[in-house]
């Protein structure tokens, strides 16, 4: 039996006290039994907490792409390492082998190559969901430039911030891209963020909706000539264990977003062992992910992970309500796929739907369903499990963010028992732990404190693009010694952990100390709540006071507000307490949230507190249009 993957629950304690007791002899034995490598490292770790500084696999050569494709040709090369489905469901699908992904990535380094890109060169990617990401991005890995995908739904000014950042030589983008009925003219969003970037010499573009776009001479070029014209094999990059891999940008509570950075052989090592044991892939499986690669779950498990285990990995372009809320059903039908990995707001947004859309399409082939990206609701996880995946899939509530790489605390499938809105146990190689307000380890069960994890993992981030210092007061000075992830946990009796949200939700009421989450918990339990979302404004007597942003169901409910809202302050009161009661009760149609589907509490504290100033670039947002009709509703 192989350590790698974890067969039972007996296994996996087994493995994980090992992991405990010798993390480093843990981590290299997974490195050194499913990884080809250059050359082996000299030492397996080496870090220092307060200074954040962290180095796994010293001196190792390595290259992820030779991983991720090289190495499954001779067994594999026919396999299908691709599935592209269309935004728009009558475009054919595209399936591409692991021959042909090698020849692509090869191609699209060697142009890279050709147009001046070298090792440690950064280059902005701002692509739709379409093959040619995921080629971008590998190409970079192959030659070692340093790839900063930029989610294609941003602005030109995000855009053009984040390339500056970084000082991005180069920008591979297309003429357009397809999202439900809109076309987007990436294009003349690049052009635009392009003013104000001076450090970009060449753009490369995609053709994708055949707009007309404007070419800059000298610095734009279509990709697709150049892409014929190249040699279809190319040595991989000998890229040092330590070397970056590449830069994704999170937002952070305050100011400008950070850089974060991922380095190579560990985010290696740990996304493809996570990959494997927390999805139970199958060598002939077909495993879809919807996020973007503009995000972090993107890169890890859309790309790296499944391509490192050979996996058969779906690329969508679309967006679930296109051309309706089947679609995502649709997809699980026609590719048959066996794992599906999802986010609670989509979850809860196609809840929202008829099940008329989700019957008349088999799910059968689903045997493992997962979730990330915010703390998955009772209700949400109930559905998913019942209309998803028929009640036979284990449901993976995924906890982990961009800063750690990988899946950290999660179930793993068919060997870790599921409990409604737990991520119950860490991974193998994973300490977390709880902190109290006096920055002491909370012991035993049964409590609840500040997530933090105690000891390095291979695929942290190592620090932020040009802002070392930001690095280590961000997640290493609240808790000397830890990691701080800014998430709140708790522990249950058996040792189970449920995120509860971020720990810097938190409003102070009357000297009272009151989470966020489990007050919207209990406005939620209303039958006609949908959603909702609550933030402190000044209060004369109180310090701060609750203001509620809340969706209903159904719109005709709206009618009788003033009903609602006591309904709702009363459940608030019999679940938690008359100080917790809302102050005010504002009625929306929806609430500003990031594209990872985070509820912009900035932006609704401002709004809640009458000031109407500096929202900052609200481009970013997954819907812009509903700051707009917030504002104007205020109470
Ligand atoms: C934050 C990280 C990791 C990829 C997507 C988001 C929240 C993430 C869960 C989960 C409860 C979760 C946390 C975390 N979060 N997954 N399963 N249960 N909360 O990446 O944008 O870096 O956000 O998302 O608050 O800190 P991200």
């Amino acid at each position: 039996m192989s350590d790698y993957i974890l067969e039972n629950l007996e296994h996996y304690f087994k493995m994980y006290n090992k992991s405990v007791r010798s993390p480093k002899k843990f981590w290299s034995q997974i490195a050194d039994e499913n990884f080809t490598w250059c050359q082996k490292w000299d030492k397996v770790l080496e870090y220092d907490m307060q200074e954040a500084q962290f180095k796994w696999f010293l001196n190792a050569k390595v290259n992820i792409t030779n991983n991720c494709l090289d190495r499954h040709l001779a067994n594999s090369g026919d396999k299908t390492a691709i599935i592209f489905e269309p935004n728009d469901p009558k475009e054919e699908a595209q399936h591409i082998t692991y021959n042909e992904l090698y020849v692509r990535v090869s191609k699209m380094a060697n142009v890279l190559k050709d147009q001046g890109i070298q090792k440690g060169d950064r280059v902005c990617i701002y692509l739709p969901m379409i093959p040619e990401l995921a080629v971008s991005v590998l190409a970079c890995a192959r030659i070692g430039a340093i790839h900063s995908v930029v989610f294609a739904g941003f602005s030109a000014t995000a855009v053009s911030s984040r390339i500056n950042d970084s000082s991005c030589k180069m920008v591979i983008t297309s003429d357009g891209s397809y999202r439900g009925s809109k076309a987007i003219d990436l294009k003349g969003i690049v052009d635009e963020a392009l003013e104000n970037s001076p450090s970009v010499e060449k753009v490369l573009v995609v053709q994708r909706t055949g707009t007309k776009v404007n070419m800059k001479e000298g610095r734009d070029i279509w990709l697709k000539p150049l892409l014929d014209a190249a040699l279809a094999n190319n040595v991989a990059q000998v890229m040092d264990a330590e070397d970056p891999l590449f830069i994704l940008y999170t937002s952070g509570s305050t100011g400008k977003p950070k850089g974060m950075v991922h380095t190579t052989a560990g985010y290696m090592v740990q996304t493809a062992y996570s990959f494997k044991n927390v999805f139970n892939y199958q060598q002939n499986d077909v495993y879809w992910c919807t996020a973007d690669i503009g995000w972090i779950t993107g890169h890890s498990y859309i790309l790296y992970g499944p391509l490192l285990n050979g996996a058969t990995t779906i690329i969508f372009e679309g967006v679930p309500s296109y051309p309706d809320f089947s679609r995502f059903w649709q997809i699980i039908e026609k590719h048959k796929v066996n794992q599906f990995y999802t986010a609670p707001t989509a979850i809860r947004a196609l809840a929202k739907e008829s099940l008329d859309f989700i019957q008349p399409y088999s799910l059968e082939s689903l045997k493992v369903i997962g979730s990330v990206g915010e703390p998955i609701n009772e209700e949400a996880w109930h559905w998913y499990n019942t209309h998803v995946g028929g009640k036979r899939c284990p449901v993976v509530d995924t906890w982990w963010q961009t800063e750690t790489g990988s899946i950290m605390i999660s179930p793993i499938s068919f060997v870790t028992p599921t409990k409604p809105t737990y991520a119950s146990l860490p991974l193998p190689g994973i300490q977390p732990v709880l902190m109290d307000e006096l920055k002491n380890e909370i012991q035993g069960n049964q409590v609840t404190g500040s997530l933090c994890i105690k000891f390095p993992w291979p695929s942290m981030a190592r620090t932020i693009w040009g802002d070392h210092q930001r690095y280590k007061e961000t997640y290493f000075t609240a808790f000397p010694g830890k990691y701080f992830t800014g998430d709140g946990a708790l522990r249950d009796e058996v040792g189970y952990y449920r995120i509860t949200g971020r720990v810097d939700d938190v409003i102070i009421v009357s000297g009272h100390n009151l989470g966020t989450a489990p007050i919207e918990d209990a406005i939620n339990e209303h039958p006609a709540v949908a959603e909702s979302a609550i933030v402190g404004f000044p209060h004369d007597i109180k310090g701060n006071a609750l203001y509620g942003y809340v969706i209903l169901k159904e719109v005709g409910e709206a009618l009788n507000q003033g009903n609602l809202a006591k309904e709702i302050n009363q459940l608030i009161s019999d679940q938690i307490g008359p100080i917790a009661k809302l102050d005010k009760i504002q009625f929306v149609s929806g609430l500003p949230k990031t594209r990872s589907g985070k509820i912009m509490r900035r932006i609704l504290r401002k709004i809640a507190e009458g000031d109407f100033s500096n929202f900052g670039d609200i481009t970013t947002l997954l819907n812009p249009e509903i700051v707009e009709e917030i504002k104007n509703g205020k109470v």
